[in-house]
C-alpha cells in the first residue's frame, strides 16, 4: 500500500519558508489593499471638493451603451452626457475601439476628467467560455475557479471592461429557479468558498494591475429565495437563516475585497433589497466595513415604485441612496431626481458625497485615473490557448456521473469499452453550439464552441470507430418525426448516446423559472423510445438546474450531469466518456424526485416528527409512522444527494479518528482550541481518481435548531490506484459558530457529529461534546 500523508512535505525547508513568503505577501497585498490606501482617499476627497451636485450626481449614474439586459430604454447617444459630466458609468460596450470613444469623450471633454467604469456581465468567461457556475461549482475546486476568473478578467480587460457583475453568490435551495445555473447552489459553506475564489481570480492581488477587473457581488440580498422559485418574488427570510445561509457568500466575497456589490431586485421582508437599510448598511458598512460600491440591478431603484414603497421617481431615489445604493443602474432616477432632493433638504448632501466617495475610490483603485484607455494594438487576449486548454479542464471537473450501473449493464457502460465500435448519438443537444455556451455567454461566440458531435466525430474517425447521428426532435415543441429514424440509428450501434436537456437561452438564468423541471418538448418520448430498443444508453444531460429524472433513471445504464459545459465541451466530454480522464465532478445541488418537493436541499432541520425519527425519538414500539413530516405520494430524499457523484474508481474510508472528545465553548469562542479529524482515504478500485473528501457535522443541545447536516470543510484529492491518504480537517470557532438565540455568533454547548465521507448521506461517523 502506498500512503503519503495530505501535509507531509518531503522539503520541509521549502515549505517553511513558502509559507513564510506567501505569509508576508499576503500581509504585503493587505498593507495596500487599495480600498484602504490613504493616499486614494486624499486623492477623492480633494476632487470631490472640486465637484458641482450635479456632477456628482453624474458618478452615481449607469446607463447601458449596448444590447440591454433588462427592459430596453431606447437610450443610444452618450456622447454629451459624459461631456457634461452626467455619466459616471456604462455597461455593456465592449472592445478596445469602443470604449476608449467613449472614455475620451470623459477624459479630455468633460470639466473633471474623471474617467467612466465599463461594466459587463462575465459571468463564467468573456470570450474563452468556461462552464456555467453551478458547473464550476460542481468541480468543488475553487483554485481552479479562480483560475477561470482570472484568465476572463484578462481577456475583458484588454478589450477595456475594468467590472464584471459576478459572481452570483445567491443561495439557491429551488430548482424551478431559473437563475439557479449562475450560482454555487444550494450551500453557505462551499458557495462562500467559490465566492471568494472568483473575487481573487478577478481582482488579483492589486485592482491597480491592468488585467484585474473589479468583481460585484450581486444579487445582495436573498433573490434566490424567491417564493415558489418564480423570478423577482417576493422573499421572506428571518434574519437568523439571512445569516446564517444566505449572507455568508456575500460576507465571503467582501472579506475577499470585492470592490463593489449589486442591489438585489427581490423584498427581503417587505423591504425592497435595493432600499433596504438594515441588509445594505448595518450589515454591509457597520458590521462588515465594506468599503466598495453598490450598484443597484437594473432599474432595481425605479421598481421601489412598482414595490409600493414610492409613489413617485423623486421618493424612490430617495430611498435607494438613503439605504446606501450608492450607483443607479440604468434607471435614470438618480441623475434626474436627487438635484431637487438635496437642494430642498430631503436627501442631505453628505448621503451624496459618500456615494460618490465609494465609487470615485474604485476608480482610483483600479487605476484608471491613471490608466484611462486600454492599447487598442495590444495583441488580443481572447481565446488565448491557455484559457481553451483550462476551458476543458474546467469542463472535465464540472461533469457530475450521477449513475454508471454495474447491475443493468456488465461491465458498467462506462467508460465506453473496447468492444464499442459504433456509436450512436442522437438528441437535440448533441450538435447545440449555442447551449454550449449558456446563459450570459458574454462574448461568448457559438463558433468558438466545440460539440458532442463534432468531438466525437473526430474520436471515433481516429480509432476506425463509426459515429452515427440522429437529432431525434428539438428541445423544445417541434414534431415526433424524427424519432423513427433516431430508433433506427440507436438499432445500428453498440452504444447510444443521447444528449438531452434544456434550452439554454430560454429556460435558463433571468426570468426564467419553471413549475415543471423535467425534459422538455418532446424528449421522454425520444428516451423511452429509444431505450426500448434494448441497446445500452447513455444519457447526458445539459441543463442549467437539477432536473426531475425519475422517470428516466431506470431506463438508461449511465446518466451524466453535463451543465453547460463553455466551448470545450464536446472534448471534455469525450475524454470523460471514453476513460481518458476520470470523473470528479459533485453535486452542489440536491436533485429532486419531483418538483413538488421543491425547495429541497439536505442542511434542512429535523422537525418534531422527522420521517425516519432518529434513535432519539423513534417510539419504543417502532411507532405509527403516519404522522411525521412526509409526503403521502413521494418520498423526502432527493433522487441524488448533495455531494453525489460518482467515478471510474472507488473510495473507501476509514474510522474517524478525533483529536480530543471533549472541547468547550469558552476554549473555541476564545480561540484557544479547536479540533482535528483524521480520516484514511482509499483509492480501492482500478483507476486513478480524484475524491472530494466531505466533512460534515450536526450539532444538538443548542439554544436554536441547527440543520441534519451541514457542510464543513472538504478536500478535493487525487488519488492513484491503490493508493491511500491521511486526510486531516480542524474544526474551530469558524466552523462551529452559529446565529444563537440571543443573534450572536458564537459557538454553544452541543453534543456534535461528525461525518467525513463521499456525500451528505454517507460517511464515518464519530461524536464529541462541547462543554461550557
Ligand atoms: C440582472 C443582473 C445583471 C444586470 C446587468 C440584470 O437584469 O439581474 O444580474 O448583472 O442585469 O446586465
Amino acid at each position: 500500500m502506498i500512503s503519503r500523508s495530505r501535509f507531509s512535505c518531503p522539503f520541509l525547508l521549502v515549505c517553511v519558508l513558502a509559507t513564510i513568503l506567501l505569509g508576508s505577501v499576503a500581509a504585503l497585498a493587505q498593507a495596500v489593499a487599495p480600498l484602504n490606501d490613504p493616499a486614494i482617499e486624499a486623492r477623492v476627497s480633494s476632487l470631490l471638493q472640486r465637484m458641482t451636485l450635479e456632477e456628482k450626481l453624474g458618478q452615481l449614474n449607469q446607463f447601458s451603451a449596448g444590447r440591454p439586459t433588462g427592459p430596453g430604454t431606447g437610450r443610444s447617444e452618450y456622447g454629451q452626457m459624459i461631456a457634461a459630466g452626467q455619466i459616471g458609468s456604462l455597461l455593456n460596450l465592449t472592445g478596445a475601439t469602443e470604449t476608449n470613444e467613449l472614455q475620451r469623450i470623459a477624459m479630455t471633454r468633460s470639466r473633471l476628467k474623471i474617467p467612466l467604469l465599463f461594466g459587463l456581465d462575465v459571468i463564467h468567461g468573456y470570450r474563452t467560455i468556461f462552464p456555467v457556475p453551478l458547473g464550476l461549482a460542481s468541480t468543488w475546486n475553487p483554485d481552479l475557479v479562480e483560475k477561470t476568473a482570472a484568465a476572463a478578467a484578462r481577456e475583458a480587460s484588454a478589450e477595456g471592461v475594468r467590472w464584471t457583475f459576478s459572481p452570483m453568490v445567491d443561495i439557491a435551495r429551488d430548482a424551478r429557479w431559473g437563475r439557479i445555473v449562475e450560482g454555487a447552489g444550494e450551500d453557505p459553506f462551499l458557495g462562500s468558498l467559490m465566492a471568494a475564489a472568483y473575487v481573487r481570480g478577478y481582482q488579483g492581488t492589486r485592482l491597480d494591475n491592468p488585467s484585474s477587473i473589479a468583481a460585484c457581488a450581486k444579487h445582495y440580498v436573498g433573490y434566490g429565495a424567491a417564493e415558489g422559485g418564480r423570478d423577482y418574488n417576493t422573499t421572506e427570510i428571518p434574519e437568523r437563516l439571512l445569516r446564517d445561509v444566505y449572507l455568508p457568500p456575500f460576507r465571503a466575497a467582501v472579506n475577499a475585497g470585492a470592490a463593489t456589490l449589486m442591489s438585489a431586485f427581490n423584498s427581503v421582508n417587505e423591504v425592497p433589497a435595493s432600499a433596504n437599510s438594515f441588509t445594505l448598511d448595518h450589515v454591509l458598512r457597520r458590521e462588515w466595513g465594506f468599503r466598495g460600491f453598490v450598484v443597484s440591478d437594473w432599474t432595481a431603484v425605479t421598481e421601489l415604485i412598482e414595490h409600493g414603497i414610492a409613489n413617485d421617481g423623486a421618493t424612490a431615489a430617495r430611498k435607494g441612496i438613503m439605504a446606501g445604493v450608492d450607483m443607479d443602474m440604468e434607471g435614470g432616477l438618480y441623475l434626474n431626481e436627487l438635484a431637487a432632493q438635496v437642494k430642498s433638504g430631503k436627501v442631505p448632501i453628505q448621503a451624496v458625497d459618500e456615494a460618490v466617495r465609494r465609487i470615485l475610490r474604485v476608480k482610483f483603485a483600479l487605476g484608471l485615473f491613471e490608466r484611462p484607455y486600454v492599447e487598442e494594438s495590444a495583441q488580443s487576449k481572447v481565446l488565448d490557448p491557455a484559457h481553451v486548454e483550462l476551458a476543458r479542464t474546467a469542463a472535465e471537473e464540472s461533469f457530475v456521473l450521477l449513475k454508471n450501473d454495474a447491475r443493468s449493464v456488465q461491465p458498467a457502460l462506462l467508460p465506453l469499452g473496447a468492444g464499442v465500435r459504433t456509436i450512436a448519438l442522437i438528441g437535440p443537444l448533441a450538435d447545440s453550439a449555442g447551449d454550449m455556451v449558456g446563459a450570459w455567454g458574454a462574448k461568448g461566440d457559438p463558433k468558438d464552441a466545440v460539440t458532442l458531435r463534432a468531438a466525437f466525430e473526430d474520436f471515433t474517425a481516429k480509432r476506425q470507430m463509426q459515429l452515427l447521428y440522429a437529432k431525434g426532435t428539438e428541445i423544445i415543441g417541434g414534431s415526433d418525426a424524427g424519432i423513427a429514424p433516431a430508433v433506427d440509428v440507436a438499432g445500428r450501434a453498440d452504444v447510444v448516446v443521447l444528449a438531452l436537456g434544456e434550452n439554454a437561452g430560454e429556460m435558463t438564468a433571468e426570468a426564467a423559472s419553471r413549475a415543471f423541471i423535467n425534459l422538455p418538448g418532446l424528449q421522454q418520448k425520444l428516451l423511452e423510445a429509444v431505450a426500448a430498443t434494448g441497446k445500452p444508453v447513455v444519457l447526458v444531460v445539459f441543463s442549467g438546474r437539477p432536473l426531475v429524472l425519475t422517470s428516466v433513471v431506470d431506463k438508461v445504464g449511465a446518466i451524466v450531469q453535463a451543465w453547460y459545459p463553455g466551448i470545450q465541451a464536446g472534448p471534455a466530454l469525450v475524454r470523460v466518456l471514453s476513460g481518458e480522464a476520470n470523473f470528479s465532478g459533485r453535486l452542489t445541488v440536491t436533485m429532486p424526485r419531483s418538483v413538488g418537493q421543491e425547495p429541497l436541499y439536505y442542511n434542512h432541520l429535523n422537525t418534531g416528527r422527522p420521517a425516519g425519527r432518529t434513535e432519539l425519538t423513534r417510539p419504543p414500539s417502532g411507532g405509527n409512522e403516519k404522522y411525521v413530516s412526509r409526503y403521502i405520494d413521494e418520498q423526502n430524499s432527493g433522487l441524488f444527494p448533495f455531494g453525489h457523484g460518482l467515478s471510474y474508481t472507488r473510495f473507501e474510508y476509514s474510522p474517524i479518528t478525533l483529536s480530543s472528545q471533549s472541547l468547550s465553548a469558552r476554549g473555541l469562542n476564545s480561540g484557544s482550541q479547536a479540533l482535528r479529524v483524521t480520516v484514511e482515504v482509499k483509492n480501492v478500485g482500478g483507476r486513478d481518481g480524484v475524491e472530494v473528501v466531505q466533512l460534515y457535522i450536526r450539532q444538538r443541545g443548542t439554544s436554536v435548531a441547527r440543520p441534519v447536516r451541514e457542510l464543513e470543510g472538504f478536500q478535493r484529492i487525487p488519488l492513484r490506484a491503490g493508493e491511500s491518504m491521511r486526510v486531516e480537517f480542524t474544526m474551530s470557532k469558524k466552523e462551529l459558530a452559529f446565529w444563537n438565540i440571543d443573534m450572536k455568533e458564537v459557538v454553544e454547548p452541543a453534543r456534535v457529529t461528525v461525518w467525513v465521507g463521499h456525500d451528505s448521506q454517507s460517511g464515518s461517523q464519530a461524536e464529541f461534546l462541547i462543554t461550557e
